[in-house]
């Protein structure tokens, strides 16, 4: 192990950036089919508690000084809480998502709407599957982009055509972590965090050649969906249960924001899914 690539101290001065976030009130949340390995349609859901929740963490951005739009939710659209996955924004483009599973097909021509009716001049409906921000995750140099179980490699040329960003692809393994951003996030300029075991072998040292400096998370933190989190450059809004994660973010001078979604993560979600960022 090479250890000359120290975590920047603590002493590093981070500072928040005002962020737009686009974000679906779980109204008609429930788990009604399985299409990955946390949904069991046979454990009930409260779907009070869950708005409940969403609201604390909606709370939380608008308490940071954030800015939290909402799209309308849908009836028979329970997954469409997880509004990371309704588009990829970047430099005010809006690059559309098409669904992997039939479940889900209609959300993206409903978000499509919502940007079509909210001024976002330059949209593109996909030609190829993406499930957007669950797959597409901008750093300051790369669009970082998931592929193995939702998002295909041709979305990741599309996504590169149309942002006209490099488009860094990176092959997810584990069924646990079909979305990137279950596996990894972004936390300021270049810098993320994110779990080596949810990777291929050549990913993995992809991610090791280019991110040297990351902060690599425990299997455990993983497991409780502390990567699903979301980084305004200081503050780190990140599901309760991975402590350890929240001590490390802390050492590297973040200010960890826990946040409880247990119900949500029923659905296979938490913090960084039911957030999309909207960037200008
Ligand atoms: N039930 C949803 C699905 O499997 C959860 C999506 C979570 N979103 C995310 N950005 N990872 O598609």
């Amino acid at each position: 192990m090479t250890t000359h690539h120290a975590a920047p101290p603590a002493t590093v001065r981070r500072t928040a950036r005002h962020r737009r976030y686009l974000m679906c009130r779980p109204e008609f949340f429930e788990v009604r089919y399985a299409i990955n390995p946390w949904m069991d349609p046979s454990k009930p859901v409260d779907t009070a508690l869950a708005v409940a929740q969403w609201e604390r963490l909606l709370a939380r951005y608008t308490e940071a000084g954030h800015t939290v739009e909402l799209i309308e939710p849908v009836p028979g659209l329970p997954d469409m809480v997880y509004a990371a996955n309704g588009a990829t924004v970047v430099d005010g483009r809006v690059l559309g998502a098409r669904f992997r599973n039939p479940e889900r097909a209609e959300e993206g021509p409903a978000y499509l709407r919502w940007f079509r009716e909210h001024g976002f001049g330059r949209l593109r409906d996909p030609e190829h599957v993406n499930e957007g921000e669950g797959d597409f995750l901008a750093t300051r140099s790369w669009i970082l982009a998931g592929r193995g179980f939702r998002s295909t490699p041709l979305a990741h040329l599309e996504a590169q055509e149309f942002f006209g960003r490099p488009v860094l692809g990176l092959d997810l393994v584990d069924p646990r972590y079909y979305h990137l951003d279950t596996a990894l996030a972004v936390l300021d300029g270049d810098e993320i965090m994110y779990n080596p075991e949810a990777f291929s072998p050549g990913s993995r040292s992809v991610l090791r050649r280019v991110f040297p400096d990351a902060l690599l998370a425990s299997p455990a933190d993983a497991a409780a969906f502390g990567l699903n989190a979301v980084c305004d450059g200081l503050n780190v809004f990140l599901p309760e249960a991975a402590q350890d994660l929240a001590g490390q973010l802390r050492a590297r001078g973040y200010r960890p924001r826990p946040v409880d979604l247990s119900e949500l993560l029923k659905g296979g979600g938490s913090v960084k899914c039911c957030t999309l960022e909207l960037r200008p």
